[in-house]
């Protein structure tokens, strides 16, 4: 029978981070949330006070139920609060060092039935898995942007993953109001390994001058039904964070669809990181914000 998890740790509160941890407190966890200074939490914090204060505005949420949410989380940039999680989602940016740095912390802080989850979208879970002295603990729990929004969670089981942890993380993305589906541990996974693809060959499009990023944007969202063109969910899910996961895919697979498109490192470097920083192919009205101006 799978364990019914009560308390869980979130380490990273960037736009993933943030999202995951209103996940889990909005089912109830208890969440302890980290991160590496008072500004990121500070920033972390302001993202799950926003969204749900959205949610409470659109008549999603009630007021006390929203209070009881935010109660249920406690923020902090001490690692070693983490001391009595029974499950941490790792969910800092997509660098091997600093996650296997981590994943190895979190090893000697958790007690060793902890399940240690890392949120790596293109990263080998196996390599996460053996910074740590217990590789059958470890798994990879991949959520999608917006969290709070998207139904899917990719679970990702190494060679020596455990059955029981498996079943434990599987019963808990049911209780999270996800679907969950789980794979072997490949670059990408199923969704990124079939989405970056598209998302560079839109790019490429635009850097060819072949066609605008408004018209690429209108021909995915009108001709195929898509929520969002391409470029607008590059703005989504970060300029940096999509450069990272199509270097690391192309590293594994060589297929010239991965290969990062020029212009997307161009604009990483002049900080068009999308709707974080508040320009990416396109304006935002205010970081983070969806409105373009
Ligand atoms: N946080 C919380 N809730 C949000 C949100 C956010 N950032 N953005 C939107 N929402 C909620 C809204 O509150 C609204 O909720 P309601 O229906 O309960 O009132 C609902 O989502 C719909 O939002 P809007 O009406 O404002 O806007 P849209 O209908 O245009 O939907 C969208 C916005 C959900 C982002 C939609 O455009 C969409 O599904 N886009 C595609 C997103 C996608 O493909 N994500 C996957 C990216 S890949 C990935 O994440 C993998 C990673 O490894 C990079």
């Amino acid at each position: 029978m799978a364990r019914e998890l009560t308390e869980v740790g979130v380490v990273g509160l960037g736009t993933m981070g943030a999202g995951i941890v209103e996940v889990l407190a909005r089912a109830g966890l208890s969440v302890t949330a980290v991160d590496v200074d008072d500004d990121a939490v500070a920033r972390g914090r302001a993202h799950v006070e926003q969204s749900t204060e959205r949610a409470v505005t659109r008549g999603k949420l009630e007021d006390a139920d929203r209070t009881a949410i935010l109660e249920r989380v406690r923020y902090t940039t001490t690692l070693a609060d983490l001391g009595s999680a029974e499950l941490v989602v790792e969910a800092v940016p997509e660098r091997m060092d600093l996650k296997a740095q981590l994943f190895a912390e979190l090893d000697r802080i958790c007690p060793p039935d902890t399940i240690l989850a890392t949120n790596t979208s293109s990263l080998s879970v196996t390599a996460l898995s053996v910074a740590t002295g217990r590789p059958s603990k470890v798994i990879g729990m991949h959520f999608f942007n917006p969290a709070p929004v998207m139904k899917l969670v990719e679970i990702v089981r190494t060679v020596v993953t455990e059955p029981g942890v498996v079943e434990d993380v599987e019963a808990l993305a049911a209780r999270l109001g996800k679907v969950d589906v789980t794979i072997g541990d490949k670059a990408g996974f199923i969704a990124n390994a079939l989405l970056f693809g598209y998302l560079n060959h839109a790019v490429e499009m635009v850097e060819n001058r072949y066609a605008s990023r408004e018209d690429v944007d209108a021909a995915m969202r009108l001709g195929c039904g898509l929520p969002m063109g391409p470029l607008a969910l590059m703005d989504l899910i970060g300029i940096d964070t999509a450069y990272e996961i199509l270097q690391t895919m192309y590293q594994q697979s060589r297929d010239r669809l991965h290969a990062p498109r020029p212009l997307i490192k161009q604009m990483m470097t002049a900080g068009l990181l999308g709707r974080k920083s508040g320009r990416g192919f396109y304006t935002y009205a205010e970081r983070g914000s969806a409105e373009v101006v």
